[in-house]
Order: structure tokens, then sequence, then C-alpha cells
């Protein structure tokens, strides 16, 4: 058992993480709202006496959405400042979670894929993770997380819009050849997190569930629950493009492979046991069953 200090509590990833890991460790919470152990105005400021006793701090606070100085507040400093703070208490780890966005458009990425950011929160993101590094010193082991996008628990708002326009119109477009996908549960972070404290791993960790997401999959899965004949018409890639030029971030979450080689192995639920399980809820919740 160790002593957690789980910064960003509030966050989907942070609450989750919370109601897992207090089964098997002592976790102590930080957030800006709601039912926390300790609560701060700032995650910069975050008390001396909240590092107290603490083994391990592991770090959810992060933002994609902001001006380019609220992106560099948040995931740069943060990080920077909490490895400050934890290496003066004697804080033996830090477990920071970063994004697979430090890498850009890259469509496959392994443990040597070098990190090449094209978005402002990509590059935030690797900036926090050097300042964090920088800042912890080599008495603290820092071990980043670096996941693709995360579905389940109030995570993955566009696979979610993506499953609700299969069912609701019944159709969706892909180009020929499809695209895959790789994808992270959010239920998989917690046996990542303990895996990472109990072998006390350094550097850059890749997250993905077992499996690759394809639309045509997806669209299987989505028929399945909602008893809807989905069609996925195929077009030549050249079709789709007016949809990049207006949005590139959209383009690329749609319609660009990126597949992920994750650092441990058969962690947890497989993808598609994962979206299935997802899509039924999201079905159910929406009561778009039809
Ligand atoms: N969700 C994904 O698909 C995904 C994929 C890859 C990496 N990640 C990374 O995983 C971490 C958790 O993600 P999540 O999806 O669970 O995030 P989330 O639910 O959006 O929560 C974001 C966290 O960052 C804090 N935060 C956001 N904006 C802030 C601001 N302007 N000032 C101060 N604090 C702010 C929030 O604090 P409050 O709760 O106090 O507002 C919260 O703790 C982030 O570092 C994210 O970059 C997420």
């Amino acid at each position: 058992m160790a002593n957690l200090l789980l910064i960003g509590a509030t966050s989907s990833l942070g609450a989750r993480l919370c109601a897992d890991l207090a089964t098997r460790h002592s976790v102590r919470t930080v957030g800006r709202r709601g039912n926390v152990n300790v609560l701060v105005k700032d995650y910069r400021t975050v008390p001396a006496s909240a590092f107290d006793q603490i083994d391990v701090l592991v770090n959810c606070v992060g933002t994609h959405a902001g001006s380019v100085d609220t992106l560099h507040q948040v995931n740069v400093e943060v990080p920077r400042e909490l490895a400050r703070q934890a290496r003066a208490a004697g804080v033996g780890q830090i477990v920071h979670f970063s994004s697979l966005k430090v890498y850009g458009y890259e469509e496959r990425i392994d443990e040597t894929t070098k990190p090449r950011p094209n978005t402002e929160y990509g590059h935030s993101k690797l900036r926090g993770e050097n300042a964090l590094v920088e800042e912890a010193g080599p008495e603290i082991t820092v071990s980043i997380v670096r996941p693709p996008a995360i579905y389940g628990g109030g995570s993955g708002s566009n696979i979610a819009r993506l499953v609700r326009f299969m069912a609701r119109r019944g159709f969706f477009v892909a180009p020929y050849g499809d695209v895959r996908r790789s994808f992270a549960n959010i239920e998989n972070m917690a046996p990542v997190v303990e895996q990472l404290i109990a072998a006390r791993s350094p550097g850059v960790t890749l997250v993905a569930d077992r499996g690759e997401m394809t639309l045509a999959g997806l669209a299987r899965l989505v028929q399945k629950i909602a008893r809807r004949r989905i069609r996925v018409y195929c077009v030549p890639r050249q079709f789709l493009l007016p949809l990049r030029i207006l949005s590139r971030s959209l383009y690329n979450s749609l319609f660009e492979s990126q597949i992920v080689t994750p650092t441990f192995q058969n962690v947890g639920k497989s993808l598609e046991d994962g979206l299935l399980e997802f899509v039924r809820s999201l079905l159910q919740e929406q009561e778009l069953k039809f």
C-alpha cells in the first residue's frame, strides 16, 4: 500500500483513479471544488502540508482548452510547481498524465517515436513534461503517461458524438481502407498507475487498450446495441478533404489513423469489450435504443 497524493481529483480521470486506487492505497485528494481532502484555489499553490508522508504524487491536472497563457499555466506551470514541492517534501515518485498529442499526427507510435507536437496543446503538454522532469531532479522517479483519447466515466466526448450520430442517422462515411485508431478505457488507467508504482518505472509509458477501432467496427457495435442497420459509405479520401480545411483536428480525430504500441500489453479490458460497454451505456442514457 502506498500513500498517494492525487492532484486534480475532480477531473474525469482523477475521479475514476480515486475510486479504483483508494481500495488498495491511501489516497489524499486535491481539487478546486467538491468533496476533496485538500481544497485549493490554484493547483500551483497546494499547501506544503498536503505533501506530508506522501510516497507518490499522481497529477491529472491538464487542459486542451483556452488561450496559450491558460495552456501554459495549467499544463506547464502546474506540473513544474508540483515537482518543486514534491522534491522539497521528499516524495519518491510522480506519475504525470501527459498526452499522445505530443506526437502530433504521427500514424504509428511506439517507444522509439520522437515527439513532434503540432498543436498548442501538444506543445504545452511536452513543455510540461520537460519542466516536471527538470524540477523533480534525480531524486524523484518521474513516470510520464501518454494516453490516446480516453473513453468512459465522463471521458470520450468525440467518440460519444460519433456513436450518437451513427445511432440517430443510421450511416457514416469512411475513407477507402477505413481508419484505425487506439483508445484507452478510463478503467484501464488505475492498473497502469499501479504497475508504474510497483515497478517504480521512470520515463515515458504509452498506454492503449488491446485492439484498434475502425469506423466499420464501431458501426457494427452501434448496430448491435441500437438494433438498427448502420451503413458505412466508403468514399475516396479527397471527398473528405473539405472537412480537413474546415477543422483539421476534427478531420484528424475522425479520419486519420493513429495506432499506439503500448508499453504494458494486456492491461485490463480490450478495446472491443470496453467500447461495447461504452456504446451500450451511451445509447441507454440517450434512450436511442430502437
Ligand atoms: N480525456 C482524454 O481523452 C485525455 C487523453 C490524453 C491525456 N489526457 C490528460 O489526462 C489528464 C486528465 O484528463 P481529463 O479528461 O480527466 O480532464 P478533465 O476532466 O477535463 O479535468 C481537467 C483537470 O485539469 C484541471 N483544469 C482544467 N482547466 C483548468 C484551468 N484553467 N485552471 C486550473 N485547472 C484546470 C481541472 O481542475 P478542476 O476539476 O478543479 O476544474 C481538472 O482537475 C489531463 O492532464 C489530460 O491532458 C486526457
